[in-house]
């Protein structure tokens, strides 16, 4: 089939090689010129396990293009996905839908032939309604054209593992010809026995929102009992494996410490709050703004007792950073936890020396003022904390007796739960993390 892609962001970029790369003709849209240089010369413009490889192989075989012609991509395909980005509004918790409009109305004129379009960006539930809606209004003949939501579940880190085996495959459809387009786009996942969920519209925008809710509820539920365990004593650890071995429970996405992050869990969840007001049921999902509380609360707590190990004041103290992105396996630092406590820290007078695997570039561009270190070693040199606070794996492989040798006191903070605590304190650090006795 022919497809296009049109928004070559992380979704897109993803969407469009693992498309070719089970047989489909693809064109990858976009209007950022320098993103489809670098992505028709097979360079993905952001960190991301294997895509490098699965671009290079299908730009090869010539089923992979790229071009920033919409015209050109209407005239080529046979359904277009729309990938661009729905951030939150600059001025409120809404999503901010001006791109996913605009490829609408800047695609429309261009229509000659009858096409799909497919959304995949997280969107408020109603957005494929009103976006057929406005199709109508731009179309001479919008019955030739349709409108379909089949969200996205990747997660960054293992984007290409995700779109090629995902869990499952959602579309929101309205008529028979669509399910039937959308079935044929993903049939190797099908024949491959991937659940296949065909719904309306309405229900598939809402999986999409739903699943992130669920996500950011369960993360936040662990760290309210992280809070509750630094009161009491207790072990979150502990518990969070005790609990986790319940099925229903599970012990995924219950690690406890700095809460989330990244482009999707904190906007998801502020963007559904958002339009749950205007659907008249803002009760129905009140807990949500719970869930966005605790999880902002985590980066002051750390901010807080950070402090304390730093003596009571960041004043002249020199603090190195582990950690940059908002998760490891990324180079994002989109809502990144962990550059919000560097700069706050900072803010307060802390000399941050900050070390990431792949997002020290991103990092610089918002925080310029920090410095960077591209090895751990010289970032804790003459440290007086040392806070880890993204759980990239090479963290936990650190020699705490060698790093004790470098800083000015061996403090540590593990505001992920991700270093062997015993280690440390052997190797004569005072170890503290969230949730966890001292
Ligand atoms: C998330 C969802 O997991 C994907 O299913 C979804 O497709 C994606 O959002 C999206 O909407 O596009 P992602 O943002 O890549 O994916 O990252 P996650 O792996 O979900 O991690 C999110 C944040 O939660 C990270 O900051 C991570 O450190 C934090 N986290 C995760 C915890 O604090 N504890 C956990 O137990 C798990």
């Amino acid at each position: 089939m022919r497809l296009t892609v049109i928004g070559t962001g992380y979704l897109g970029a993803v969407h469009a090689a693992c498309m070719a790369d089970i047989g489909h003709e693809v064109l990858g849209v976009d209007i950022d010129a320098d993103k489809i240089r670098a992505l028709a010369d097979g360079r993905p413009p952001f960190f991301e396990p294997g895509l490098r490889q699965i671009l290079t192989r299908n730009i090869g075989s010539g089923r992979l293009r790229f071009t920033t012609s919409l015209r050109e991509a209407a005239e080529f395909g046979d359904v277009h996905f729309v990938c661009v980005g729905t951030p939150q509004q600059r001025d409120s918790l809404a999503a901010d839908l001006r791109h996913v409009d605009a490829v609408i109305d800047a695609l429309a004129p261009h229509l000659r032939r009858p096409c799909l379009i497919v959304g995949k960006s997280t969107v408020p539930v109603g957005t494929t309604e009103r976006l057929a809606a406005r199709l109508t209004e731009l179309l001479p003949d919008a019955s030739a054209v349709e409108v379909a939501w089949n969200p996205e579940f990747l997660r960054e880190g293992y984007a290409v593992h995700d779109t090629l085996q995902p869990d499952r495959l959602v579309t929101g459809v309205v008529s028979s010809h669509a399910d039937e387009v959308l079935r044929a786009v993903y049939a190797p996942m099908l024949e491959a026995g991937v659940p296949y969920i065909s719904t309306d519209p309405a229900t598939a925008e809402l999986v999409k929102v739903a699943a992130n809710s669920f996500l950011a509820t369960k993360i936040s539920f662990i760290n309210a009992m992280a809070e509750v365990c630094d009161a009491s004593g207790a072990d979150v650890v502990t518990l969070a494996d005790a609990i986790g071995h319940d099925t229903r429970i599970g012990r995924r996405f219950l690690s406890a410490g700095l809460g989330f992050g990244g482009g999707c869990l904190p906007k998801d969840i502020r963007a559904f709050t958002a339009r749950a007001r205007e659907l008249g049921v803002d009760r129905a999902v009140a807990f949500l703004r719970e869930v966005d509380e605790i999880n902002m609360r985590q980066r002051r707590r750390t901010v807080d007792i950070a402090r304390e190990l730093a003596g009571g004041t960041f004043t002249g103290r020199r603090v190195a950073v582990l950690g940059a992105t908002f998760k490891p396996n990324s180079d994002d630092v989109r809502d990144s936890p962990s550059l919000a406590v560097a700069a706050a820290i900072h803010r307060e007078g802390a000399e941050v020396c900050l070390h990431d695997p792949e997002g020290v570039d991103n990092a610089r561009a918002v925080l310029p003022a920090l410095r960077y270190s591209p090895d751990v070693s010289t970032a804790c040199q003459d440290a007086c904390l040392v806070l880890h606070l993204t759980e990239w794996s090479q963290y936990r492989k650190l020699d705490p007796v060698a790093l004790a040798a470098v800083v000015r006191t061996p403090n540590v903070l593990d505001a992920r739960n991700g270093l062997d605590a015993e280690l440390w304190r052997s190797a004569g650090w005072t170890v503290r993390a969230l949730g966890r006795p001292t």
